[in-house]
């Protein structure tokens, strides 16, 4: 069985393309989602892509992703310094989660330096624009394939 893992972009990913391309690119959310796809084509994963604007709408999706993914790629947008209730429901589903960011979010205002989902994370990538997730996708089927060999 290939390992299937569910990706979660946050709120206003859906803005991407039109939202501050300065900081965040041109690429839409459609073109990430495409190369996302080829690249788990290539790793030999599944995913399934779930974008939200609303926090417990991503609280449901980490939830119900017990017992179904081995895994969550997550950008939680501003959600990320905000709340504690995802990074609850994290922890408490206890699935291995790799925490990405197209901008660098520690060489941004201060308010973005800090990371409520860090600490429950396997790793944060952040500052690559798209390139981000693809190396956390990367990244995270990498960890779980070593967990599999211990
Ligand atoms: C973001 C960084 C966050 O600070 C911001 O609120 C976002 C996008 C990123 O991908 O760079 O919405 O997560």
């Amino acid at each position: 069985m290939p390992l299937s893992i569910l990706v979660l972009h946050g709120p206003n990913l859906n803005l991407l393309g039109l939202r501050e391309p300065g900081v965040y690119g041109s690429l839409t959310l459609a073109d990430i989602n495409t190369s996302l796809e080829s690249e788990a084509k290539e790793l030999e994963v599944t995913v399934k892509i779930l974008q939200s604007n609303h926090e417990g709408s991503l609280i449901d999706a980490i939830q119900a992703a017990l017992g179904l993914y081995q895994g969550i790629l997550i950008n939680p947008g501003a959600y990320t310094h905000t709340s504690v209730a995802l990074r609850d429901a994290i922890a408490g589903v206890a699935i291995p989660t790799v925490e990405v960011h197209l901008s660098n979010i520690h060489r941004r205002e201060s308010f973005r330096h800090h990371s409520y989902i860090a600490p429950v994370a396997v790793g944060q990538i952040s500052g690559f624009g798209a390139d981000s997730y693809l190396l956390g996708l990367r990244a995270l089927v990498m960890h779980l394939r070593a967990l599999k060999r211990d």
